[in-house]
């Protein structure tokens, strides 16, 4: 399972890259736009924290067809690396997924809500598509039922497109699709820290730390080995 990084914030960024299993980092005009910065630097910035070698999604902003497909090649020439650009669904973005597919530009189908958009957007090529989980689960849908029946509806059908689960507010909504077998999530940095954050794990090892002082000390293990 892929853990992404929803941010454009780049100490946000470095601080999940340095301490979490992450597969790379998604975007979107509002993540964008909260940096307030010069966007190209942004994304050359992103890219140069990140490697490579990690995925970097980054949305296209138009609404038609041919002029996602020139953003796309723009962006993926800013971007370099593993580069994915996201493109929402409509019949145009559709059509747009088709083009890039045929010019080797990998796609993430984005702000999805629907068992048949994520089904169309994957049969024009999508290499991942992007249900939004927390937005379901607010207007009483259910964000991992969603996605629970696209990642059945791919196996069914032998759809090798990906589901990468977004939109998440807590740790329940990222357990819920981990656990009907969505194979990429991706969360915003507050909530990599909540995921590990558990006060018994801090109970047990202060306990550990009292009852090791009690015997040693302030001595750590290496000076012990010495
Ligand atoms: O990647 C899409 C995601 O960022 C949307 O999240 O929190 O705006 O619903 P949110």
């Amino acid at each position: 399972m892929q853990f992404i990084i929803d941010s454009a914030d780049t100490k946000a960024i470095r601080h999940c890259m340095e301490f979490f299993p992450v597969a790379g980092v998604t975007t979107n005009p509002t993540i964008i736009s909260k940096e307030k910065s010069d966007f190209k630097q942004l994304i050359a910035e992103i890219r140069s924290i990140i490697g490579p070698d990690k995925m970097l999604h980054v949305q296209c902003t138009s609404d038609t067809a041919d002029e996602i497909v020139a953003e796309a090649q723009a962006l993926k020439a800013i971007a370099g690396g593993d580069f994915y650009v996201k493109i929402p669904v409509s019949a145009e973005g559709l059509k747009a997924i088709r083009i890039l597919k045929g010019q080797g530009i990998k796609v993430t189908a984005t702000a999805i809500f629907t068992q048949q958009q994520a089904l169309l957007a994957a049969l024009a090529g999508a290499d991942y598509v992007a249900p939004y989980i927390n937005r379901l689960d607010n207007i009483v849908s259910d964000g991992a039922h969603v996605v629970e029946e696209i990642v059945t509806l791919f196996k069914m059908h032998n759809i090798s497109t990906k589901v990468l689960a977004a939109s998440f507010k807590n740790v329940e909504q990222v357990h819920k699709v981990s656990m009907v077998g969505c194979p990429a999530v991706t969360i915003n940095p507050e909530l990599f820290d909540q995921l590990i954050y558990h006060p018994l794990t801090l109970y047990a090892v202060d306990a550990f730390t009292a009852d090791w002082e009690m015997v040693y000390g302030e001595k750590k293990i290496l000076e012990l080995l010495k």
